[in-house]
């Protein structure tokens, strides 16, 4: 799988790879310090139409992987492709949605939600008459003129998913989107974004240090190692059938041993992040 043998073909050919990070090194550096090294050699591709998960121990890369793919970040070495072309700067065919909140305060739901749409030249009335319409869609009609201190973390993040669906990327790039949310709006949360992803499937690169969401929603889930210099050293294909039910799913015992297996490579990892506690303190 070495990313030069690959990099000769046509990416298109057979299944068209949407992201393809090819033996990708991130470093961080500062005038006058030691550059730091954050991610090493990172091989990874993402089909047209794939829901991959990324996770892995806090720090070690996961976002600084998105901010590749967008192109917020230039490899050190490797390069990322999109669509089978070297990534020249910003990636104009992914939606972001950040780890942090992007809403803009001063705007309304409505707003923030058509603000996309009216930057890139649509016009005023049909813009935000698609943003209601998105709106309807993560269940927020009613609350289309509320400001987002008005709304609810977990609204606050549908109104969120909607500003990134709007302008129909190709590519999805999620960082943790439903971190700061309680257990029970993360299910409903990753049912309506799996329902969505359904109708009209993009490529999804999904951050998220839960690995119970990770299995239920991926297609594949893929394991970084603790940093610095994080490699990706586990790939598993979540062969669960679809449509599934977020809530609903853990109880399959398909789901449980994918769970054993994978947590047992990532448990290691994340421990190296707590190297006071003993193994049998995380199990
Ligand atoms: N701009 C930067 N300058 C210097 N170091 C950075 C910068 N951005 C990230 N890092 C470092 O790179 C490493 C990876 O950071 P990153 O944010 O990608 O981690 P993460 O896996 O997303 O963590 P978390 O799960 O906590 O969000 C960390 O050690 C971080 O301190
Ligand atoms: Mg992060």
């Amino acid at each position: 799988m070495r990313a030069a043998a690959r990099a000769e073909r046509p990416d298109q050919a057979v299944t068209p790879r949407a992201i393809g990070f090819e033996g990708v090194t991130i470093e961080f550096g500062t005038p006058g310090q030691a550059v730091f090294r954050a991610v090493e050699g990172a091989d990874l591709s993402v089909a047209a139409g794939e829901f991959v998960a990324i996770v892995g121990p806090t720090g070690c890369g996961k976002s600084t992987l998105l901010n590749a793919a967008a192109g917020l970040l230039t490899p050190a070495a490797g390069q990322v492709r999109i669509f089978g072309a070297p990534l020249p700067g910003l990636n104009r065919d992914a939606g972001y949605l950040f780890q942090l909140e992007a809403l803009m305060p001063w705007k309304t739901a409505l707003e923030n939600v058509a603000i996309g749409l009216e930057i890139a030249g649509t016009p005023k009335r049909a813009a935000r008459d698609q943003a209601r319409d998105w709106l309807r869609r993560v269940g927020l009609a009613p609350f289309a003129d509320r400001y987002p201190h008005m709304l609810s973390g977990g609204q606050r993040k549908r109104v969120a998913m909607a500003q990134v669906l709007i302008r129909d990327p190709k590519i999805m790039l999620m960082d943790e989107p439903f971190g700061p949310l309680d257990a029970q709006t993360r299910l409903i949360m990753g049912d309506l974004l799996l329902r969505l992803w359904q109708e009209n499937r993009k490529a999804v690169l999904f951050v998220t240090h839960d690995l119970e969401e990770a299995i239920s929603l991926a297609d594949r889930v893929v394991i970084m190692s603790a940093g610095p210099a994080a490699r990706i050293i586990g790939d598993f294909p979540i062969n669960l059938a679809r449509p599934r039910d977020v809530s609903e799913i853990k109880l399959m015992p398909e789901f449980q041993a994918l769970h054993r297996d994978i947590w047992h490579m990532l448990k290691s990892e994340v421990l190296k992040a707590y190297p006071d506690l003993t193994m049998g303190e995380i199990s």
